[in-house]
């Protein structure tokens, strides 16, 4: 395994491992969406996750990470990261972030997969293809559904500046503030951006160097380069982006209790290009309003 100033360089096959986890989490995505509504419980959702998890011989990356008791992370309303799933039913109306990986295992290592989307419960599931899947824009009425469209959108914005030339991992950031900026001059407010968390590299383990910030850091960063595999993962919210975690060590809520959004796509480089590795079309349909076209792998 090659790295490059700490960041592990995957070859073409490993690139193919790690696509094969990454629609595992795709999988649990889709369930996730045709599933969730109101009087499902998140517990209920776990055990849905464990099984397509079993189902594809894949194993759980965040159960017994540093102890997490559950696969995945179901993050409700005021809830930023990090919720254990619990047995209190969705509500009409809930913001709920469903945080979701597995890996793989082949030529004796571990191929990771992570991602993550948000949701507006309602009575039934949302006709429509899941938004983790789609450029499908979110009505924009209430603050609720434009802090989860500029959440979509930010991710998008971060992803699509891995594809500019000579790109570096700190332009990531820079895209996502300037969308949270931009999404500001049209709503009239400004969205919190968490700075607590940060996306990250993904490989043989699912946390790796470098960290992705999600705002315009100081500094130079790596060049972004074939081979690299980045999560970008927003976290903004509808008021202040202080944040504080709970004594059972995980749920970390928002300190004013405002709405918190999450967002999480998992990035592959190419020679040629990019290619989300949890989007069935490679993240095609939800670059094309920022002009990218993804590679297909
Ligand atoms: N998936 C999260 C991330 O995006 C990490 C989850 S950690 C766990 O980086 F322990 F909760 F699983
Ligand atoms: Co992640």
């Amino acid at each position: 395994m090659l790295f490059r100033r700490g960041i592990e360089i995957k070859n073409r096959t490993q690139l193919g491992y790690m696509r094969q986890a990454a629609l595992v989490v795709n999988q649990i995505h889709e369930a996730v969406w045709q599933t969730a509504k109101a009087g499902v419980t998140p517990r209920e959702i776990d055990e849905i996750s464990a099984q397509i998890i079993a189902d594809n011989n894949a194993k759980s990356n965040f159960l017994g990470y540093y102890d997490y008791p559950a696969t995945i992370c179901i993050s409700v309303n005021d809830t930023v990261v990090h919720g254990i799933p619990d047995s209190i039913p969705f509500e009409v109306g809930d913001l709920v972030s469903f945080d979701c990986g597995c890996y793989l295992e082949k030529d004796g290592k571990q191929w990771h997969g992570d991602s993550a989307f948000s949701v507006i419960i309602g009575e039934e599931p949302a006709p429509k293809p899941a938004p983790s899947i789609s450029a499908h824009s979110y009505p924009t009425s209430s603050k609720k559904e434009q802090l989860l469209e500029i959440t979509r959108r930010s991710t998008w914005a971060g992803v699509a500046a891995m594809a500019r030339p000579r790109a570096r991992v700190n332009d990531i950031g820079a895209a996502i503030e300037d969308e949270v900026d931009a999404f500001a001059e049209t709503s009239g407010w400004t969205a919190g951006i968490v700075e607590e968390f940060t996306g990250h590299g993904i490989g043989t383990a699912m946390h790796q160097p470098p960290d992705v910030f999600n705002f315009r850091a100081a500094g130079r960063s790596a060049a972004i380069k074939p081979g690299m595999v980045l999560c970008v993962e927003p976290i903004l919210t509808c008021g202040s982006n202080q944040v504080t975690t709970l004594a059972d060590g995980w749920t970390v809520k928002t300190i004013d209790h405002s709405l918190a959004c999450h967002w999480e796509a998992q990035v592959a480089v190419l020679e040629e290009g990019i290619c989300v590795l949890n989007q069935p079309d490679c993240g095609e349909d939800a670059l094309a309003p920022f002009g990218v076209k993804p590679v297909r792998i």
